[in-house]
């Protein structure tokens, strides 16, 4: 029996947990109309809570009413990359390229008398950003739908181009076009667009934050992964599987798929309480390599400092700014800029005012240990 679970970023889960009341609310703004808030939206979120996956979802759910789905790629050059090849191949498929033919002067002899005219393909005025969304719009509007601009890994875009594009969905929003834009990165890379003066109109998109599924969520998705692939699933399998997941959901993947193994080497059909606790050492060793190694590979040795005094105050996965100042022999003040940025890069999040939380589970315990 093929394994059910897809431990790897960026792949879509078999069985998704917990997001039917957002995709439902993308499924109503696609039909809605113009206005609908989830339009333009941004969701960010730590690495591995599903933003890519939730991005695949709606673009799905965008082509399922008809639109036109562009998908941005987030490197220099992303603009010159959407009008050439992305919209110039929709608008090819859409067939509405054929350019009329115009009379225009093609010679004039300077200090002469001659001045002909000849047949030449229509003036090319450059195209733009907004006149290739604006003829493409205009195409698809035919048939009653319109385009999803989607874009990943907002954090590796350039903020400029960033701006440019903010701006051409901005200018085809006032004129009506039915045109929404949906972007996802780690919350980094969503502060980093929304501080940008050229981008002030995204400051009233939707914002949505990913974060940990209910336990509820989990066990179900857990359980039908698994069902639904010809397998049992003991109870207390279920359950010590949902302690270790924490709610996050590439771990949903990890575990899932390693207890599934360990089920395969003993050729059971049922996923037992045993399965699950024979992998939780090598569930963890798989966030560290995969999850907390890399989110901490570009954190610079003060922010590092202050989380490895964190972890040593913290009360489960909280522990309080003061007692970290005072790990630190510092002042809370004193740590504010580096709170900040490890807010930003999503590594930690600040629950309550004077507490923050590890936002990637066994952070703290990888932290504790000597790596
Ligand atoms: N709602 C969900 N239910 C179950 N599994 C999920 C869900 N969302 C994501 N996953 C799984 O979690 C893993 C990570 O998902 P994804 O790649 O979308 O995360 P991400 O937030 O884009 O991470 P990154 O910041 O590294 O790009 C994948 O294995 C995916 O199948
Ligand atoms: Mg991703």
């Amino acid at each position: 029996m093929k394994n059910p679970f897809r431990p790897s970023f960026g792949l879509n889960p078999n069985i998704l947990a917990g997001r039917a009341g957002l995709l439902r609310g993308f499924s109503l703004a696609f039909a809605e109309g113009i206005g609908a808030p989830l339009r333009v939206s941004l969701l960010s979120g730590p690495r591995g809570t599903g933003k890519t996956v939730m991005l695949h979802h709606i673009e799905s759910l965008a082509r399922e009413q008809g639109w036109i789905v562009l998908r941005a790629f987030p490197r220099a050059g992303m603009i010159d990359n959407l009008i050439d090849p992305t919209i110039a191949n929709a608008l090819a498929e859409l067939d509405t390229t054929s350019i009329p033919l115009t009379r225009r002067i093609s010679g004039v002899s300077v200090g002469g008398f001659s001045l002909n005219t000849e047949m030449v393909t229509a003036p090319q005025s450059r195209k733009t950003l907004n006149t290739q969304l604006r003829a493409l719009s205009h195409a698809v509007s035919k048939h009653g739908a319109g385009i999803l601009i989607s874009l990943d890994e907002v954090q590796s875009a350039q903020v400029e181009e960033l701006a440019e594009l903010a701006t051409a969905i901005q200018d085809l929003i006032r004129d009506e076009c039915d045109i929404a834009f949906a972007a996802a990165g780690l919350p980094e890379g969503i502060y980093a667009l929304l501080d940008h003066p050229g981008t002030t109109f995204l400051r009233r998109a939707e914002h949505i934050q990913l974060g940990k599924l209910s336990s509820e969520d989990v066990k179900t998705s857990f359980v039908e992964t698994i069902t639904s692939a010809g397998r049992e699933v003991t109870k207390d399998a279920v359950e010590e599987a949902t302690r270790i997941i924490r709610g996050y959901p590439y771990l949903l993947q990890v575990v899932g798929s390693l207890a599934w193994a360990a089920a395969s080497l003993e050729n059971s059909t049922t996923v037992e309480l045993s399965h699950v606790h024979s992998i939780a050492d090598d569930a963890q060793l798989r966030m560290k390599t995969h999850v907390h190694q890399p989110a901490l590979r570009k954190v610079p040795e003060s922010q590092r400092n202050f989380l490895h005094a964190m972890a040593e105050v913290a009360d489960g996965e909280t522990a309080r700014i003061k007692d970290i100042a005072q790990h630190l022999n510092t002042t809370t003040s004193a740590l504010s800029a580096r709170r900040r940025a490890l807010l930003e890069s999503g590594i930690i999040t600040a629950p309550k005012r004077g507490e923050l939380e590890f936002s990637l589970p066994y952070l703290k315990e990888y932290l504790q240990s000597d790596y």
